[in-house]
């Protein structure tokens, strides 16, 4: 049993309503993701991944970041940036976690893909609450300063060169004293990635669920192709070590306060629901602006 109280089953939110979301994501990311971007595939594919093969569960992490964002909290609220957000899963957990810690969120969330920005503003319309969403690249923001900031498996998707500047934006944006929560795999020996064989079964398996989801033959054909081009497509950019995430936390002068390795499992993620890399353990890590420069 893992002991970590950090570590919690996956759970689903029913105010997300994941199937319109999905739905419109798997509809609509052709128009609105940025073809240099490459992001299409995954943007088109994931949310409805998480619904047909995770029954809509939310991603890992929400016992931590829920404990993070309750000690970041001031006044009752929590003014919390989402830095990258795939899809609502994220949002939708820091909802959660914020309303039963008793607390109220100040969402901002910023993702330099029009696809999740979109998702969310419909989520926003439906809570009947106000995100501020900011469809940018995040180390170009210039934003009110945030309580917390929340990075969930975004580092090792941008590439090696641009993460100082994001990072050093991070410190930038956080009021004296809050923190970075950054919830990623951390890599330090490269590995060979085996995907041999498996996207057959993920095909197969995506092909039940979307049946007995209720779609059609035409559609369920359709949500396999995405599915397959889902896995194809997503790669993280690069690895990021330990020691690579503690020379980018430092440089932007980010007092490291907890860097803590999950216990192994199959995981939430994209790129474990890819077949990439799911023997390597989630890492949590929380990081500080000082109080005094
Ligand atoms: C791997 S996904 C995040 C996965 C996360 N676990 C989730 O469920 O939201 C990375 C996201 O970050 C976005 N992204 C990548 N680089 C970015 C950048 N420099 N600024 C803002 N968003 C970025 C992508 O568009 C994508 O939506």
């Amino acid at each position: 049993m893992p002991t970590n109280p950090f570590f919690r089953l996956p759970h689903t939110s029913s105010a997300e309503r994941l199937p319109e979301l999905a739905q419109f994501a798997f509809d609509h990311a052709g128009e609105l993701c940025d073809p240099a971007h490459g992001c299409c595939s995954y943007h088109r594919g994931w949310s409805m991944v998480r619904l047909l093969l995770k029954g809509g569960a939310l991603p890992a992490g929400g016992a931590f970041i829920g404990a993070g964002l309750a000690g970041a909290a001031r006044d009752g609220r929590c003014r919390v940036l989402l830095s990258g957000s795939a899809d609502t899963g994220l949002p939708a957990l820091i909802l959660e976690v914020l309303a039963a810690a008793g607390l109220d969120a100040d969402l901002v969330i910023a993702d330099r893909c029009a696809t999740p920005i979109e998702q969310n503003r419909r989520f926003a319309r439906h809570l009947g609450r106000n995100f501020e969403l900011h469809r940018a690249e995040v180390q170009t923001l210039h934003i009110e300063p945030v309580d917390a900031i929340l990075s969930h498996s975004l580092l090792n998707f941008v590439p090696a060169a641009v993460r100082p500047a994001l990072v050093t934006t991070w410190a930038r944006l956080l009021r004296p004293g809050g923190i970075v929560l950054i919830h990623q795999k951390l890599v330090d020996t490269p590995f060979v990635q085996d995907r041999s064989g498996g996207l057959p079964a993920f095909c197969a398996r995506l092909e039940t669920a979307a049946r007995e989801f209720g779609h059609d033959v035409d559609a369920v054909a359709r949500i396999v192709q995405a599915g397959s081009d889902f896995w194809v497509s997503h790669a993280p950019e690069s690895r990021l070590s330990e020691a690579d995430l503690r020379v980018l936390l430092e440089g932007a002068g980010l007092g490291i306060v907890m860097i803590e390795r999950m216990p192994q499992r199959a995981g939430l993620s994209p790129k474990d629901e890819a077949g990439m890399s799911p023997d390597t353990p989630q890492s949590l890590v929380i990081a500080r602006r000082p109080l005094a420069a």
